[in-house]
């Protein structure tokens, strides 16, 4: 099991983190000595996994913060208060996310909801909290990806999937959008020779909320969980899940640019390792594209005094 090494004195901003691997990501954190702040859409929720990990950490510094992701004024809110604040972040993880709603649904700025929440909110997120992370001293943003990123297509004609909508073929463009976005900040971190490392991370199949909270938005009547249409696959719990991301984001030996997930059959289960990025992730010119685009759809650019 990796250990996370001491995290003390450091801020951690875990996105999506009342659930899943963003849960188990602040636990860790927290219990290796972070501060983290809980970035959560549902604030009871995450009242809720709070509650959970002081239990287990009576000590830890743990703070729930409203961030609807699917929101770009939510984000603004959000940034704009830890701006205030002014406190460095070490540690950024873009972990939050939804997946394959059965019909084309929408964010609050009209954006294809996965799109928005997996992407544009974390772009977003990210740019306007980059003055803090590059306050602190070799800050990590971790963004969390999928093995679908591997058959994804940025469909640049049709981005938030309006022509013809595919639960799938949406969620693989969202994640492989994650994982580009990763890349082309890692590079400019390079290029401006900022002490900042960017790298992604997927969890293969992990047991999570993921698999049933997408699959039933909009339903009147529960879905059967499509766990049990890939129930011949391996899974692992959250806890080996949630390494990959850790690991990016703590790991000394973690690397600007690199692409983490579990080593085990068809990169599903089993220990961290650094794994190849798809070939659908190795085009830098398109990962260059997508950023410039993202920044024409949220209106959020790198601070021109950076
Ligand atoms: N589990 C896997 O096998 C797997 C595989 C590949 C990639 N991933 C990726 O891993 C990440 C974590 O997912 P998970 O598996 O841990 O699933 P999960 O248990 O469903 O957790 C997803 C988290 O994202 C939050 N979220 C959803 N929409 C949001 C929004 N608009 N604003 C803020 N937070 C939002 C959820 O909040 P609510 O509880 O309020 O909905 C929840 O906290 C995701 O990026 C997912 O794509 C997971």
């Amino acid at each position: 099991m990796y250990r996370v090494p001491t995290q003390e004195g450091k801020l951690c901003v875990v996105t999506g983190a009342n659930s899943g691997t963003g849960k188990e990501a602040a636990r860790r954190l927290a219990g290796a000595g972070a501060n983290v702040v809980l970035a959560v859409r549902n604030l009871d929720k995450g009242a809720t996994a709070r509650e959970e990990i002081v239990e287990e950490f009576p000590a830890a510094a743990l703070e729930v913060r409203e961030l609807d992701l699917a929101d770009l004024a939510s984000v603004e809110r959000f940034a704009t208060a830890l701006t205030h604040e002014n406190v460095p972040i070490d540690v950024l993880l873009n972990n939050g996310g939804v997946m394959m709603p059965p019909t084309r649904m929408a964010s609050a700025d009209g954006f294809e909801l996965q799109f928005a929440t997996n992407f544009l909110g974390h772009f977003a997120l990210t740019l306007r909290l980059l003055p803090l992370l590059l306050a602190a001293a070799g800050p990590t943003v971790t963004t969390m990806s999928s093995s679908a990123a591997a058959v994804g297509r940025i469909k640049f004609d049709d981005l938030q999937r309006q022509r013809h909508y595919r639960p799938f073929a949406a969620y693989a463009q969202s994640k492989l959008a994650d994982l580009l976005f990763a890349q082309h900040l890692a590079l400019l971190a390079t290029e401006r020779d900022w002490d900042l490392m960017s790298n992604a991370a997927h969890p293969g199949y992990t047991r999570t909320n993921l698999f049933d909270a997408g699959a039933n938005l909009g339903r009147k009547k529960p879905k059967r969980s499509i766990f049990g249409d890939l129930r011949y696959l391996p899974a692992q719990e959250v806890a080996q899940g949630t390494e990959p991301m850790l690991f990016g984001a703590t790991s000394p030996d973690a690397t600007n640019g690199a692409y983490y997930g579990p080593r085990g059959p068809m990169g599903l289960t089993g220990p961290t390792t650094l794994v190849r990025t798809p070939r659908s992730a190795r085009h830098p010119e398109v990962a260059a594209r997508l950023w410039s685009v993202a920044e024409g759809l949220t209106g959020v650019t790198v601070p021109a005094s950076l």
